[in-house]
């Protein structure tokens, strides 16, 4: 699907990734509505696309249903809706993690996806057109060692884009699962890592990550993913799943 002129929303785009999509989308001459819960984020990032904003959580249907209705009032109906926003939670150290942090990952990487859809999809399946974009990552296809929530969590919002893609693509319905490896937004610096640290080496910028967005949208792929070591990791885990989880296994500190 080619951007111009087209209604898009970026959820989490009042910073990271969704800043970068929403202002690189914008240049593509997409009519971008900018959501976040950063207030100033939101403000900033409307501001300088020239576009509009609603701050909100977006694990909350309202919001959700708020959103469009900005989108719609403004700009007519959504033909793109990129759910984006997430959140890896504390440093973890193998310990399971609170029903909090488990509570709002499965809101924020699943329920929020599928509120966007119960939202637009109806009106897309009308017009028998539409694009459903979902952010997980590359840990939904391998693990992250530190952080169950977020690894089981992604994965299920993996599975909600597999399960939109073989139910909806034959009514003309887009559908991407954008799954990447570490990008150098506030999410990963905010880890800490030092500078010569394995997780940085080769993280993408948000500027590179947005521009291969809009090539893996022009392409309709289902799968976008920024190297092979996903795919590698399922390949792994098909061939042999026991040498797998061995190789995923990590030593815990205590
Ligand atoms: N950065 C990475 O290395 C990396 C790698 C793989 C996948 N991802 C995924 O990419 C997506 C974007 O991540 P990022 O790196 O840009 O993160 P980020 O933390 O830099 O930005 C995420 C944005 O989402 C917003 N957000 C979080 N929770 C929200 C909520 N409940 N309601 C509304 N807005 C909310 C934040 O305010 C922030 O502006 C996430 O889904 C993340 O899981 C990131």
């Amino acid at each position: 699907m080619k951007l111009r002129d087209k209604v898009v929303v970026v959820t989490g785009s009042g910073g990271g990734i969704g800043a970068a999509c929403a202002r690189r989308f914008a240049a593509e001459g997409a009519k971008v509505v900018v959501t976040d819960k950063d207030p100033d984020g939101v403000e900033e990032v409307a501001r300088s696309i020239g576009s509009v904003g609603s701050v909100g959580d977006i694990t909350s249907e309202d919001t959700v249903h708020a959103v469009a209705e900005l989108a719609r009032r403004t700009y007519g109906e959504i033909d793109v809706w990129f759910s984006n926003a997430g959140y890896t939670g504390p440093h973890q150290g193998g310990s399971i993690g609170d029903d909090g942090l488990w509570d709002l990952s499965w809101r924020l990487h699943v329920m929020s996806h599928v509120y966007a859809v119960r939202e637009v999809l109806p009106a897309m399946l009308e017009r028998g057109d539409g694009y459903l974009i979902q952010t997980a990552s590359v840990v939904a296809l391998a693990m992250h060692p530190d952080k169950a929530a977020y690894t089981v969590t992604k994965h299920a919002a993996l599975s909600f884009s597999e399960w939109l893609a073989a139910t909806h693509r034959p009514n003309g319905i887009k559908v991407s699962c954008f799954c990447p490896g570490p990008m150098l937004t506030p999410m990963l610096l905010s880890e800490g890592f030092p500078a010569d640290h394995p997780a940085l080496r080769g993280a993408a910028t948000p500027q590179e990550v947005a521009e291969r967005l809009v090539g893996a949208i022009d392409a309709e792929q289902f799968l976008i993913v920024d190297s092979s070591t996903g795919p590698d990791s399922l390949r792994g885990k098909a061939a042999d799943y026991e040498k797998w989880v061995e190789g995923m296994a990590f030593a815990v500190e205590r």
